[in-house]
């Protein structure tokens, strides 16, 4: 069980519910390997995962995780909802709880979309990821990651590197690495920065090359022109120059550094492809990890205890 009833930013999770959750990752990544990978768990629930946004990763592990537990699943998407006909987000939510079911998991462009469905519905609510605020299954993901990998969490020193101001990767990690005892460092052109950086919790860097030799994780974020104005750079390769992971680069971490990214990747920008296939690049362990954290956010979530 867990303290809250959705997960919707990292504020509504403890350390301990943290604790929990990676812990019963744990055991359905066990359960992930096996040839038979499906467990009655979930059986005679209800998940619906309303993705009004696009996603590849989120999206698919969130019903193979659904499948996994054996749920019923099932998917909505922006194109073939009622929303393009104008439907508001609170009669979207007041429609779906008229079905009974009991968990969403809800992927919205705009920050906050997550609340007003879990204040509108009695199902719990996973957020898949909303405007520039959060997405805190993916942190928690990430976490499991560099736990797995470097075995701790309390005491590492993780960079967060590039779009700080838009992403909301960034949103959920600083606070997760805080709740764990982690260090986050955001490192970042001035532009890429939100206004105040000093109030994110985090230390603050704009050069890469300075901060990296005392990194345990170079953790690399996506540039996101679609949420950008325009080019808050002079160009992408100016900022592969400067804030890009290359071999070069890797070669001065420390030995048991690794790269993050939470996808997608553009090749050649914020990391290169060299890095990214890489065995000190983890971000396939983060997409296998993304399907246990998932199914355990939603056994906890649907009163399962801590395995
Ligand atoms: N990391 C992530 O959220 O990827 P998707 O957009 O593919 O879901």
């Amino acid at each position: 069980m867990l303290s809250t009833n959705h997960i919707i930013d990292m504020s509504d999770l403890t350390a301990e519910d943290i604790q929990t959750i990676l812990d019963t990752a744990e055991s359905f990544k066990e359960v992930n390997e096996r040839r038979i990978k499906k467990l009655p768990t979930l059986r005679g629930r209800t998940i619906i995962n309303l993705f009004l946004e696009p996603s590849t990763r989120t999206r698919m592990s969130f019903e193979i995780a659904a499948k996994r537990l054996s749920a019923d699943g099932v998917n909505m998407t922006g194109s073939a909802s009622a929303t393009v006909k104008g439907e508001s987000l609170r009669d979207t939510a007041m429609t779906l709880s008229a079905m009974a079911c009991d968990l969403i998991v809800i992927r919205h462009k705009y920050a906050g979309a997550p609340r007003v469905l879990a204040e509108s519905m009695d199902a719990h609510v996973i957020n898949g990821g909303d405007g520039m605020h959060q997405h805190p299954t993916q942190a928690l993901l990430d976490l499991f990651t560099i736990r797995e990998r470097l075995g701790k969490l309390e005491g590492l020193r993780v960079g967060i590197v590039g779009d700080i101001a838009h992403s909301r990767v960034a949103g959920s990690l600083i606070p997760a690495l805080r709740m764990v005892g982690a260090t986050p460092v955001v490192i970042g052109p001035p532009t890429l920065m939100p206004a105040r950086p000093d109030i994110l919790g985090a230390e603050v860097s704009t050069s890469l090359d300075e901060a990296l030799p005392d990194l345990d994780v170079a953790y690399m974020l996506r540039i996101q022109m679609e949420r950008a104005e325009g080019m808050p750079f002079p160009s992408l390769r100016e900022y592969a120059r400067f804030f890009g992971i290359n071999r070069r680069r890797l070669d001065r971490m420390r030995p048991s550094a690794i790269v993050m990214h939470p996808g997608p990747m553009n090749r050649g920008v914020e990391i290169s492809s060299d890095v990214a296939d890489s065995d000190r690049a983890v971000v396939l362990n983060q997409v296998n990890a993304g399907v246990a954290v998932r199914m355990a956010a939603m056994y906890l979530l649907l009163g399962g205890e801590a395995v």
